[in-house]
């Protein structure tokens, strides 16, 4: 695949042809920045969300799950802190009237430096051959490390502005960095201002009694006012923790990157309750485990790296992000963040209740901390889907397009193909989808050629084909082909479901993360 723009396109417009992606409301020509999940998208999906939950809540016996309502009283929203900060900085090109967030023109321009640095690092390589020692260049090499000089102090102002809320200075670091507006070229830029991402809503019939609420913003806030209700009834001790997943709303003003940013999406996270003092240790724990849960996929371990935040949330002792390598560069995937007590003590008071856990081992109470791991589940079938289209080119000259999805999260396990629609094939072809279709998902394709049908389920991203051909009704053997090395192996009808299951089964992904 040519460049990142064409791969890009080339996932979105295969999302849709393979009924994994659609635009919201597409045939009002759409609502921009929201999608919906078609007959294959929501199997792949849900089978994200269930990978995540098997391993978070089913594989640990001091998490518990929840599911909160998506709205909440809307002081929860005054006392986390998103009414008065959860904003973007907005800045607006006076010539092409385009508003951009002033943070992302900022790490957007460093972006290209990171480019530029990726060059000389490929253009080196190839100069010095196998004697190149990538480490000693980047450290030494005058033009490598101008740009990560640049790169680094631009980030550091970004941040120390945006901490002391000094818009104006985000503003000249734009105008310095002589960064200009992707529509019009130019530099004619309005002051910044701060922006709440919140969407508001109201709730009750008539226009003076009814009460302004917000649609959630995070997920998190409906497990910290939750806390002591399943603390107790769980009788859960600490550490534990808490999980939920679930829709989440932000009027996103950078609307774009497909699925990346959305104004409607769902979270996946997970509060981890812990004794004061103990953040740093959690804090270790939690980011090694996620990453192995990342390299069970077997997605390429080089394709994920950690990303230190330069500025922390209003919350955040410490916090990084889990960055993926999508088509358009890496970019967050998954945060981690040390929260402190800060949320619980917030809804202490504002509520007048408090919220605290009486610890027996200390004799006293206190309000933990909290350890949060917080990943979006759009993102997570971006970096899957993104990574698994492949376009390969075959020995005998010919191209395929395949869907190399790791097989436990695929829609489709096996297509059952019957080589010809008649001799008794399709009846013995329906007779084994019925058989299979108690365990996963399987689907009958009788149309077209044997070898079309295999491109076919290759693009969808089927991992298994079962073929019934003449033989069948003589030895009761079928052909499995597999999609990825598309070989193919006889084998006794009596043994495919065991085959498969063997190699879709959770547990024997999950304990990859073990080894
Ligand atoms: N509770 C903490 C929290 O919400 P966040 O970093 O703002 O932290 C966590 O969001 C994750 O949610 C991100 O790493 C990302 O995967 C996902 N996410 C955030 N905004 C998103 C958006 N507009 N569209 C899709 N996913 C989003």
């Amino acid at each position: 695949m040519a460049n990142q723009d064409d791969q890009f396109k080339k996932v979105i417009s295969h999302a849709k042809e393979y009924g994994y992606v659609f635009q919201s409301s597409e045939i009002y020509d759409g609502l921009s920045a929201v999608y919906d999940y078609g007959q294959n998208g929501v199997e792949l999906k849900n089978n994200i969300r269930n990978y995540w939950w098997k391993a978070m809540v089913q594989m640990h016996e001091n998490i518990v799950g929840i599911d909160a309502a998506i709205f909440m009283h809307p002081t929860t929203w005054k006392a986390s802190g998103h009414v008065d900060a959860f904003n973007d900085p907005l800045i607006d090109n006076k010539d092409s009237k385009k508003r951009y967030r002033a943070d992302v023109l900022i790490e957007d321009y460093v972006a290209k430096l990171d480019a530029k640095i990726e060059k000389e690092i490929k253009k080196a390589s190839k100069r010095f051959g196998e004697t190149f020692d990538e480490e000693q260049f980047v450290t030494t090499n005058p033009r490598v490390l101008g740009y990560k000089e640049k790169g680094t102090l631009a980030l550091k102002r970004l941040a120390q502005a945006l901490d002391n809320e000094e818009l104006d200075k985000v503003k000249a670091l734009i105008e310095e960095l002589e960064i200009v507006c992707p529509v019009s070229g130019s530099k004619n830029w309005t002051d910044v201002k701060q922006f709440n991402l919140m969407f508001g809503t109201k709730l009750g019939a008539s226009a003076d009694s009814a009460m302004d609420l917000y649609l959630r913003p995070e997920t998190a806030q409906g497990i910290f006012v939750n806390f002591l209700n399943v603390q107790k009834t769980g009788r859960m001790k600490i550490p534990f923790g808490i999980a939920q997943t679930g829709k989440a709303f932000r009027n996103e003003i950078v609307a774009r990157q497909f699925i990346f940013r959305m104004r409607e999406f769902e979270q996946m996270e997970m509060q981890f309750f812990i004794k004061p003092g103990t953040q740093k240790h959690w804090y270790e724990y939690w980011k090694k485990e996620r990453l192995s849960w990342h390299n069970s996929l077997g997605l390429g371990e080089s394709n994920f790296r950690f990303h230190d935040h330069e500025k922390l949330a209003h919350y955040a002792d410490a916090a990084c992000d889990i960055e993926f390598k999508f088509p358009f560069g890496f970019k967050e995937l998954e945060g981690i963040h040390s929260r402190t007590d800060f949320d619980l003590s917030q809804h202490e008071k504002y509520t007048g209740k408090k919220l605290q856990y009486f610890d027996p081992e200390e004799s006293k109470s206190y309000v933990p901390y909290v350890l949060e791991t917080s990943i979006g589940l759009d993102r997570m079938f971006l970096a899957v889907f993104s990574n698994s289209l492949q376009e390969e080119e075959l020995e005998n000259g010919s191209r395929r397009v395949v869907l190399k999805l790791p097989a436990v999260l695929a829609p489709t396990k096996a297509a059952v193909l019957p080589l010809v629609k008649k001799d008794g094939l399709p009846e013995i072809a329906h007779k084994i989808v019925e058989d299979l279709k108690w365990e996963f998902n399987v689907q009958y394709d009788e149309k077209d050629a044997v070898g079309r049908r295999y491109r076919r389920q290759d693009a969808a991203g089927t991992p298994f084909c079962i073929t019934i051909d003449h033989d069948t009704l003589a030895d009761q053997t079928v052909t499995i082909r597999h999609r990825d090395s598309m070989k193919q192996q006889r084998v006794p009808i009596s043994e495919l479901k065991s085959l498969i299951k063997e190699q879709i089964d959770v547990k024997n992904w999950l304990m990859k993360m073990r080894s």
